[in-house]
């Protein structure tokens, strides 16, 4: 399918839900306070990859916390969850940083999915998404 509508009434800060979209695993995840905190208080220098990878966005937008969300849903992260480096898929709130951890060669991304330590060079990919309604997202 070119496009997956998506129920996220169920998730409640702190749970995620994955979907397959593409043949690839995309992540929905309702982030807590803190995991946001977290994310904002990243500054762009300390990043290894500063750009956003956020295909909702022109293409050098930088990788803010907010540029890796959708406005008014920052809480939000949509995320294609394969590593950037040789495409295993990464374990969810394990690591350093709170976010994601790839097993395969020990990546680690953060909060906003930026990649942090590690060999991956990019930051995870965000597709094009859109909430429809409170309740419901399309990706794709
Ligand atoms: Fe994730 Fe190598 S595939 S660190």
């Amino acid at each position: 399918l070119a496009s997956v509508e998506v129920d996220v009434s169920s998730l409640t800060p702190g749970s995620s839900l994955i979907v397959k979209w593409r043949g690839k695993p995309v992540v929905v995840r309702n982030r807590t306070e803190k995991e946001m905190k977290d994310g904002e208080a990243v500054s762009l220098s300390d990043l290894k990859d500063p750009i956003a990878r956020n295909a909702n966005l022109p293409s050098d937008a930088p990788a803010t916390d907010a540029n890796r969300t959708t406005p008014g849903k920052e809480a939000w992260m949509v995320m294609v969850q394969v590593c950037t480096h040789l495409g295993c898929i990464p374990l969810g709130q394990e690591g350093d940083f709170g976010g994601w951890f790839c097993p395969c060669h020990g990546s680690q991304y953060d909060t906003a999915g930026r990649i942090r330590k590690g060999p991956a060079p990019e930051n995870m990919a965000i597709p094009v998404f859109k909430f429809v309604s409170d309740t419901k997202l399309l990706i794709g």
